[in-house]
């Protein structure tokens, strides 16, 4: 069976982005559900047959011994990605999955308990807003009828898209039965930051998920003509949105530990000699405490609107979601740790689905060195070596956790 890199190797051109670089892989889009279908037959070719679950959560089950679901160890990740992303944010976790499974069967490992394999639909939300939007449905840590509700950059609904996916909208929701069966979660994934590097290591145990949100800032301001407005006539939401970035910098420089981007900015109508109406801001922000994200949202919110009355225009300003630090079962950690000759800890400040299912049951991470310390972007690196230093300590972990 290939090694991790050779998996990847086969999904190298699915979803590549020409215009953008990288790779965008929007939930339900025509590369994640490729993606999804090479993953099937690729479990087709270990015997495991996908089943789909009523969140679009795509689980196999190695099972040779027919024993009872509920209570299985549980490995995966997910397959969409941010637009213009890596190769690795995903698509590693994955493959490591596959290649464990491989590698656990080699070594002649008879598990005592089932061993599920996950892939997880929306972990970015870069195509519905609300990121682990598969893992929160199946958790309940968002409704069945907020997360209909959401909508594409296009103006569809997920309800809408899902259904012409095949999913039927009714069944999405909090699913006890699915979620019994997750005994132990561990989500292998490449690292999104330099941790690794730093401590030169090529793997490492994830202590903790540091809290994080998004937000939308709508600011409302007098579309117009750009020929024919003067400068002291305007009411421009462009300029108040540019002077919105520049103070989401300066607020989160004033407290520090805190990450805040606004990597998403759109001028409605949007054309070169017209002044925009409305301009829509996403804001992202992160800091390990989280009294300090919701005090940095609120001062953020209030110099919003600061500067929006100065440039006669108004804001509105909706959180789309938001997830508190989670801290992994620290017992596991450490059993893990163990597993991995003492490999090195770290928080890491990127969302993953395993930091929502920590809250239902006991979850792990690990992170395979990323030699570039970059993600989000085509940049984002994972040599061949590690990736399957990887998932041999998947493997090693599966194993322990297996027995
Ligand atoms: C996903 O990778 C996120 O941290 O936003
Ligand atoms: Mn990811
Ligand atoms: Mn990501």
């Amino acid at each position: 069976m290939s090694e991790t890199s050779d998996l990847l190797a086969a999904i190298a051109d699915t979803g590549r982005d020409a215009t953008r670089g990288g790779y965008s892989r929007p939930v339900f889009s025509t590369a994640e559900r490729d993606l999804v279908s090479w993953y099937t037959a690729e479990l087709a070719a270990r015997g495991l047959e996908a089943e789909t679950d009523r969140n679009g959560i795509v689980w196999a089950w190695w099972n040779p011994a027919g024993l009872p679901l509920e209570g299985a160890v549980v490995t995966g990740s997910h397959l969409d990605s941010v637009p213009g992303g890596g190769a690795f944010d995903g698509p590693l976790g994955v493959a490591s999955a596959l290649r464990s499974l491989d590698l656990l069967r080699q070594r002649g490992v008879v598990p005592s308990r089932p061993l599920g394999l996950a892939v997880f639909p929306e972990e970015e939300g870069s195509r519905f807003g609300v990121a682990c939007l598969g893992s929160r449905l199946l958790t309940g840590a968002i409704t069945a009828e907020k997360a209909l509700a959401l909508t594409d950059p296009e103006g569809n609904t997920f309800a809408d898209v899902a259904a012409r996916s095949g999913f039927d909208p009714r069944g999405f929701g909090r699913d006890e039965e699915t979620l019994a069966r997750i005994g132990t979660f561990v989500e292998l994934h490449v690292e999104q930051g330099r941790g690794l590097i730093d401590l030169d290591a090529p793997v490492a145990v994830a202590s903790s998920v540091i809290g994080h949100g998004r937000w939308r800032f709508s600011v409302h301001g007098q579309g117009n003509h750009a020929g024919t407005t003067l400068l002291e006539d305007r009411r421009d939401p462009l300029l108040a949105a540019s002077r919105l970035v520049v103070a989401v910098r300066e607020v989160a420089a004033a407290n520090p530990g805190t990450r805040a981007t606004v990597g998403r900015l759109h001028p409605v109508p949007g054309g070169t000699n017209v002044i925009a109406s409305r301009v829509d801001l996403w804001l992202d922000v992160r800091h390990p405490e989280d009294v300090v994200t919701v005090a940095v949202v609120a001062e953020i919110t209030r110099r919003a609107q600061e500067i929006a009355a100065g440039e006669g225009c108004s804001v509105e300003v909706r959180e789309e979601s938001f997830g508190a630090t989670v801290d992994f079962d620290p017992a596991l950690a450490r059993r893990i740790t163990g597993v991995l000759d003492g490999a090195p800890n770290l928080s890491t400040g990127a969302g993953h689905d395993a930091g929502i299912l920590a809250a239902v049951v006991p979850t792990a991470m690990l992170f395979t060195r990323n030699p570039t310390g970059v993600s989000h972007s085509p940049e984002e690196a994972c040599t061949d070596e590690d990736a399957e230093l990887g998932s041999t300590a998947l493997a090693d972990v599966l194993a322990d956790l297996l027995v």
